[in-house]
C-alpha cells in the first residue's frame, strides 16, 4: 500500500495526497493486486466451470466494478475523509455511515481467512527453499502430483505450523502498519509489481507447451453457456468486488488522497484493466498444468499450491523460480493485506480515540484469534458447519458474496440519486479542466441505471425471489 507523501491542494490542510499521477496507480493497484489474482481467480474460475464464469466475471467487472469504483474516488476526494465520515462530510442523512460499518464488518471477515492463505503463500516460499520441490522432474507426472499435493495436505493440516504462518503473515502486515515503513513499501510495490508480471508470463509460456496445453485454454475461454446459473453469477460479481477491493470503503480511503488534477475513470479503467489482466495471466499458467497432469479443474483453493510448483518442474532454474514466484505472491498478499487492515484500524483509532498503534494491535489480535478457525476448517473444525460452509467458506462467502455487493449496491444508489449531478460531474471532470463529458456521461448512466439494477437482479435471484 502506498502512503500519501505531500500536502493536500484541497481545503483541508493538514490531509494528505499522493504525490502523483502514477503513485495513485500503484497504491490502487498494490490493493487490487493480492492472492485475488493468483489464488482467487483461478480457483472460482475450475470451480464454476470455466469460460462462461471468465465472461460474466469481466460484464461484472465492466457495467459494476468499474462504475463503483468511478463513485467510491467520488466520495473519497469529495469528502477528504475516511469510510465513515466521508458521507457526513458530503452532508448526506448519517444513515450511509452504514455503509462504512459494513466495510469494517467484510474487512475482518476477509482479513479471517486471507491471512491464513496468506500464511500458506509464506510457508511455501520456505518449503522450496528446503528443496521440497527441487526434484520432481525425476518422477512421472502422476507421482508428481501426488507429492505436491501431500506437500499441499501436510502445509494445511498439521496441528500448528498453518497457525504459526498465519500468525508471522498477520505481523508483518502489523508491524509495517505501525512501523510506517511504508515509504518503503511503496517502492518494493513499484518495483516488484513488474516482477511478478514477468514471472506470471514466464509460467504462462511454459504452461503453453505442456501438452494440456489446448485443453487448459479452452477451458479458461471457451464459454459454455450451459454452465451460467444464478450462484456462478453470483460469484463472478462477488470476485469483482474482492478483486477490485470494492464495496467496503478501500477505495473511498484511497480517493480520499488521490490529486486534484487526476482522472477518476482513467484511473479505474487502468486498474481494472491491469487487474484482470494479471488474473489471466494466472488462468493461463495454471489450467494447462491441471490438464496435463490430470488434476481436477475444481480442486477449489490448494489449485494455486499444486500447479504452480509443477509448472516450474521440468524447466532450468526451475526452483529458484517456484522461489521467487512464492516470494512475490507474498509481498502481493501483503500490500493488499494493508489496506484491507487500513478500515477497520482507521475506524477503530478515530471511534475510540485510541493511538493507532493499539488499534492495528486489537485488530491483528482478532484476526489471528478468529482467523485460526478458518485455518483448520477442513481438519479440527471440519464438523463445524453453519449454512452448510464451514469457516472459511462461510466467511468468504458472506464478505464476498453478500456484503461487498451489498455495500457497492449502496454506493451506486447513494452516488446515482442521492448526491446532486452536478457535483458528481464537476468531480469527475476536475471542475471542467478535462474535457471527458462523453464518458462522464456513460459512466453516469451506467451507474444510475445499469450497475444497481443488475445488482438487485443477481441478489433477488440468488434470494430465490425471482
Ligand atoms: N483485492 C485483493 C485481492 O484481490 O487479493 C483483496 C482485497 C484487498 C479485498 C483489499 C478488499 C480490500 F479492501
Amino acid at each position: 500500500m502506498k502512503k500519501p507523501n505531500n500536502e493536500s491542494v484541497s481545503t483541508n490542510k493538514k490531509r494528505e495526497t499522493f504525490s502523483s499521477g502514477l503513485a495513485v496507480f500503484f497504491a490502487t493497484l498494490g490493493s487490487a493486486v493480492g492472492l485475488g489474482n493468483i489464488w482467487k481467480f483461478p480457483y472460482l474460475v475450475g470451480e464454476n466451470g470455466g469460460g462462461a464464469f471468465v465472461l460474466i466475471y469481466f460484464l461484472s467487472i465492466l457495467l459494476v466494478g468499474m462504475p463503483v469504483m468511478v463513485s467510491e474516488f467520488y466520495i473519497g476526494r469529495k469528502s477528504r475523509s475516511n469510510a465513515v465520515s466521508a458521507f457526513t462530510k458530503l452532508k448526506a442523512n448519517p444513515k450511509w455511515k452504514i455503509i462504512g460499518y459494513f466495510g469494517v464488518a467484510a474487512a475482518f471477515l476477509i482479513m479471517f481467512y486471507y491471512s491464513a492463505v496468506a500464511g500458506w503463500v509464506y510457508s511455501y516460499v520456505f518449503k522450496a527453499i528446503n528443496g521440497a520441490f527441487s526434484n520432481l522432474s525425476n518422477f512421472s507426472f502422476e507421482q508428481a502430483t501426488n507429492i505436491v499435493e501431500n506437500q499441499f495436505l501436510t502445509t494445511t493440516e498439521s496441528l500448528y505450523s498453518p497457525i504459526i504462518w498465519q500468525g508471522i503473515s498477520i505481523l508483518v502486515v502489523a508491524l509495517i502498519l505501525i512501523g510506517g515503513v511504508k515509504n518503503g513499501i511503496e517502492r518494493i510495490t513499484k518495483t516488484l509489481m513488474p516482477v511478478l508480471f514477468v514471472l506470471l508470463v514466464i509460467s504462462c509460456i511454459r504452461a503453453l507447451t505442456l501438452p494440456g496445453a489446448k485443453a487448459g485454454f479452452n477451458f479458461l475461454f471457451k464459454i459454455d453457456f450451459s454452465k451460467i446459473n444464478p450462484s456462478v453469477i453470483l460469484s463472478a460479481l462477488g470476485l469483482a468486488f474482492f478483486k477490485l477491493s470494492l464495496g467496503m470503503g478501500t477505495m473511498i480511503t484511497y480517493g480520499s488522497y488521490f490529486t486534484e488534477d487526476n482522472n477518476l475513470i482513467h484511473t479505474s479503467a487502468k486498474v481494472a484493466l491491469s487487474d484482470t489482466f494479471v488474473s489471466l495471466l494466472a488462468g493461463i499458467a495454471i489450467f494447462p498444468v491441471v490438464f496435463t497432469f490430470g488434476m481436477r479443474p475444481n480442486s477449489g483453493p490448494s489449485l494455486l499450491f499444486n500447479t504452480i510448483p509443477l509448472v516450474f518442474s521440468h524447466i532450468p532454474f526451475g526452483n529458484l523460480l517456484i522461489i521467487a514466484f512464492f516470494i512475490l505472491a507474498s509481498i502481493a498478499a501483503t500490500t493488499a493485506s494493508l489496506s484491507m487492515a487500513e478500515v477497520p484500524i482507521a475506524f477503530i483509532t478515530e471511534k475510540w480515540n485510541i493511538k493507532r498503534k493499539y488499534s492495528v494491535i486489537i485488530v491483528s489480535l482478532s484476526t489471528f484469534i478468529v482467523g485460526a478457525l478458518t485455518v483448520h476448517s477442513s481438519s479440527i473444525f471440519g464438523h463445524v458447519t453453519i449454512l452448510g460452509k464451514n469457516f472459511f467458506d462461510l466467511f468468504d462467502y458472506i464478505s464476498s458474496n453478500i456484503i461487498l455487493p451489498v455495500g457497492g449496491l449502496l454506493i451506486a444508489i447513494f452516488v446515482g440519486y442521492f448526491v446532486s449531478k452536478d457535483s458528481v460531474l464537476d468531480e469527475l471532470s476536475n471542475n471542467n479542466k478535462l474535457s471527458n463529458s462523453k464518458t462522464i456521461t456513460i459512466y453516469y448512466f451506467v451507474l444510475k441505471y445499469i450497475s444497481p439494477l443488475l445488482l438487485l437482479i443477481v441478489f433477488l435471484n440468488s434470494l430465490g425471489i425471482i
